[in-house]
């Protein structure tokens, strides 16, 4: 078989990584795969910037767009960030074309996901977001093919890496929110505006994400209480930990007779339970369903190479042809949010 030829949008930290698994570990690629992959179309925005990966096989594009449409390329891979901008434009000439797009950007899903889901259907083209919703944990798969006729009735846990990192040394270590955050930037964890991490933005379009595959319904980030872990400091944490507890950035979607209830906020979690032994970059998303119980699936939650390895699990399922709804069900089977109700 001819190679396959990944064009690859955003050589940052997860760009940077993912493409230092193509150049570094073809042959376990074709063990696994039986194709040689391989990158022929890069973008980001600086030519010259040094991103520790010999780049110099591949044809450079000033244009993502541009990037997306060649005939270079049978795969887009998008991995700069933003909800709209480049990243949406890349992403919908793709798909326009009939190219399968893999993508880690929770926060254009959270915001386009339903439209991009409609034209992929449109298409008849793959498009894969494993890498947006806690990083390395295979959580997408897990909800669109793994559950059975199961019933998820509450989705919770930790989907922050870098929140989870800075309140773990600050409860562990005693050191400051803002070297904490300044660390998790350093080793690649943190967004390009960090403020989308504390702030619970991030978690709050991750949650968006799960509650739509979970429960069948459009997404709606803004549907939701959210608070960020801005105002914690050490005399929250000591007081928490006298009492038991730790204290973890939750997002928490669930049914009720009402309809559906989504939240982010800082929680207090006894000391002595699962949830509060899930520490520094690892995320944990639990489903609570009807048929298996609950499961918890517990992995790292950010940085270059647990992400990358989710974003090439979508690369394989495109290249395979494998075909299922992008958001679980086609689009038009999705109720509207404030529809949903307990089944
Ligand atoms: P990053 O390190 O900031 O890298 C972003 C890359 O995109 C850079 O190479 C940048 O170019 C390029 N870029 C930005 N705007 C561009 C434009 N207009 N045209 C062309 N290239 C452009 O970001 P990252 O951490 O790799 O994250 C990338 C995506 O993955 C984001 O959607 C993020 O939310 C998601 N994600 C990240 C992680 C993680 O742990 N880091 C985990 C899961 C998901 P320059 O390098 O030239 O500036
Ligand atoms: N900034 C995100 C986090 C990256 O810290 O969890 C992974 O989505």
């Amino acid at each position: 078989d001819a190679p396959l030829r990944l064009g690859i949008a955003g050589v940052g930290t997860v760009g940077a990584s993912l493409i230092s698994m193509f150049l570094n570990e073809q042959e376990r690629m074709m063990q696994r795969f039986g194709r040689q992959i391989v990158v022929t179309g890069i973008s980001a925005r600086s030519r010259s910037k040094d991103r520790g990966v010999d780049l110099s096989d591949m044809t450079w594009f000033d244009d993502p767009v541009a990037l997306a449409k060649s005939e270079e390329i049978d795969l887009f891979v998008e991995l700069m960030g933003g909800e709209d901008g480049p990243a949406l434009a890349s992403i919908r000439a793709a798909l326009e074309l009939g190219k399968p797009v893999v993508t880690a950007n929770k926060a254009l899903i959270a915001k386009h996901g339903v439209d991009i889901a409609r034209l992929a259907e449109k298409t008849n083209t793959q498009f894969g977001f494993e890498a947006a919703v806690a990083g390395g944990i295979p959580i997408i798969k897990t909800l669109r093919e793994g559950l059975g006729l199961a019933h998820v009735q509450r989705v919770y846990g930790i989907m922050n890496g870098t929140c989870n990192y800075i309140l773990t040394r600050m409860t562990n270590e005693g050191i400051s929110f803002q070297d904490c955050l300044k660390d998790a930037q350093e080793l690649g964890y943190a967004e390009a505006d960090p403020t989308f991490d504390i702030e619970g933005n991030d978690t709050a379009h991750k949650l968006a994400i799960l509650t739509c595959l979970c429960f069948g319904c459009e997404i709606a980030a803004d549907q939701m209480y959210i608070e960020g872990i801005t105002r914690i400091d050490q005399a929250d944490i000591k007081v928490a930990s006298d009492l038991g507890f730790d204290i973890k950035l939750l997002g928490v979607a669930q049914l009720t007779s009402d309809g559906i209830e989504q939240r982010v906020h800082p929680t207090l979690v006894p000391k002595t339970s699962t949830i509060a032994g899930i520490d520094g970059v690892l995320n944990a998303v639990s489903l609570e369903t009807d048929h298996v119980e609950e499961l918890l699936l517990a992995g790292p939650g950010a940085g270059g190479d647990a992400t990358a390895a989710s974003v090439i699990s979508d690369i394989f399922d495109c290249a395979r042809g494998t075909h299922v709804p992008p958001l679980g069900l086609p689009v038009d089977e999705l109720v509207p949010y404030d529809k949903a109700r307990m089944r």
